[in-house]
C-alpha cells in the first residue's frame, strides 16, 4: 500500500464477514481510517470491535438513498474517501439459468450488479473530489472468466462487474484514482451457508452444497485476500488474482477465443 494512504478513509462492503472484514483488518493494521459497511448489523458489531479504530455503518447496497447516507456518515468521521471496497455480495441463484426463478435472479442481481454499481456511480466522484490519490476495488470473482454449470447466474453478474471496472479503469487513466477488480477463488467464508438464510422470504434458490461448502472452508484463509488487495492499494495494478493454479482455465479460455477468430478468418 501506498504511504499516501495512511490515515485516510477506506470504506469497505460486505465489510462484517470473509474477503470485507480481513481486508479492513489489513487495512487498519497498515493506518488506514475503515469503515464497515454491512446489511447484517449483528455480524457488524462484532466486525467493528474486531477491527481497531473501525467504525460499523449498517448499509444494504441495493438501496441507493442509504449509500448516499453511509457515504455523508463515513465522511463525516473520518474526512475525504480515499479507498472504496464494492465486496458485498451473496451467493445468489444457485440454480441453473433454466430453474432460475426471477425472483431468484432480481434477488441476485440487486446485490452482486446494482449494489456494485451504486457504490461505484456514487463512490467515484468523491474519490475524485479528495484532490488526492484514491483507489477503487470491485469484488468479482473467477467465476466471471471461468464458467461453470448452476454458477451463471452469478457468474453473469461477476462477469458485469469485470466490464464495469475495465472501463472505470480506461475513464480513471488521467486522474490520480486507479481502479482494481478483485476475482477470488475459493475462499473460506460463510457466504455460501448463509445464503439460503440471506435470500428474501418464498424463494428457491438451490439446495444445500455440502461438498462444496466443505470445500469452501478448506480453502484460502481471507486475510490472504486482504493482503493482495492492501498491497494493491495506490499502484497500478489492475487484475488481483488470488489462485495462480486457475490460470490455465482462463487461458483455456482464451486460447478457444483465439481458435475461433482463427477458424473465421
Ligand atoms: P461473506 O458472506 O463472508 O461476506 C459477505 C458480506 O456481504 C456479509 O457480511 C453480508 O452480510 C454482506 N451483504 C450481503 N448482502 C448485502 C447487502 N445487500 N448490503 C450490504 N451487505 C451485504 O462472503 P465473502 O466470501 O467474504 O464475499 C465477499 C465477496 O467475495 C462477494 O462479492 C463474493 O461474491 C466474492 N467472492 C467470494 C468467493 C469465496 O469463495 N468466498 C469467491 C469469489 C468471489
Amino acid at each position: 500500500m501506498s504511504d499516501e494512504f495512511a490515515g485516510r478513509l477506506a470504506f469497505i462492503t460486505g465489510g462484517a464477514s470473509g474477503i470485507g472484514l480481513a481486508t479492513g483488518q489489513v487495512l487498519a493494521e497498515r493506518g488506514m481510517k475503515v469503515v464497515l459497511a454491512d446489511i447484517d448489523e449483528t455480524a457488524l458489531e462484532r466486525a467493528e470491535r474486531s477491527v481497531p479504530g473501525a467504525r460499523g455503518i449498517v448499509l444494504d447496497v441495493t438501496d441507493r438513498d442509504a449509500w448516499t447516507a453511509a457515504l455523508d456518515e463515513a465522511e463525516a468521521a473520518f474526512g475525504p474517501l480515499a479507498m472504496l471496497f464494492c465486496n458485498a455480495g451473496v451467493a445468489g441463484s444457485r440454480l441453473s439459468i433454466a430453474d432460475t426463478s426471477i425472483e431468484g435472479w432480481e434477488w441476485t442481481r440487486s446485490i452482486l450488479l446494482d449494489g456494485v454499481f451504486h457504490g461505484l456511480n456514487l463512490g467515484v466522484p468523491r474519490l475524485l473530489a479528495s484532490g488526492k490519490p484514491g483507489h477503487v476495488v470491485a469484488t468479482a470473482s473467477i467465476g466471471g472468466l471461468i464458467a461453470m454449470a448452476g454458477n451463471g447466474v452469478y457468474g453473469g453478474m461477476k462477469a458485469a462487474v469485470i466490464a464495469m471496472c475495465e472501463a472505470l479503469r480506461l475513464e480513471l487513466a488521467e486522474t490520480q484514482v486507479n481502479a482494481s477488480v478483485l476475482l477470488p477463488g475459493l475462499v473460506s467464508t460463510n457466504i455460501l451457508d448463509e445464503n439460503r438464510k440471506r435470500k428474501p422470504d418464498g424463494i428457491f434458490v438451490g439446495d444445500e452444497e455440502p461438498e462444496l461448502e466443505a470445500a469452501m472452508h478448506a480453502s484460502m484463509d481471507p486475510r490472504q485476500v486482504g493482503e493482495i488487495v492492501a498491497n494493491a492499494i495506490g499502484t497500478d495494478r489492475f487484475w488481483l488474482f488470488t489462485h495462480p493454479e486457475l490460470r490455465d482455465m482462463v487461458a483455456q479460455r482464451s486460447q478457444e477465443i483465439d481458435e475461433a477468430y482463427a477458424a473465421q478468418a
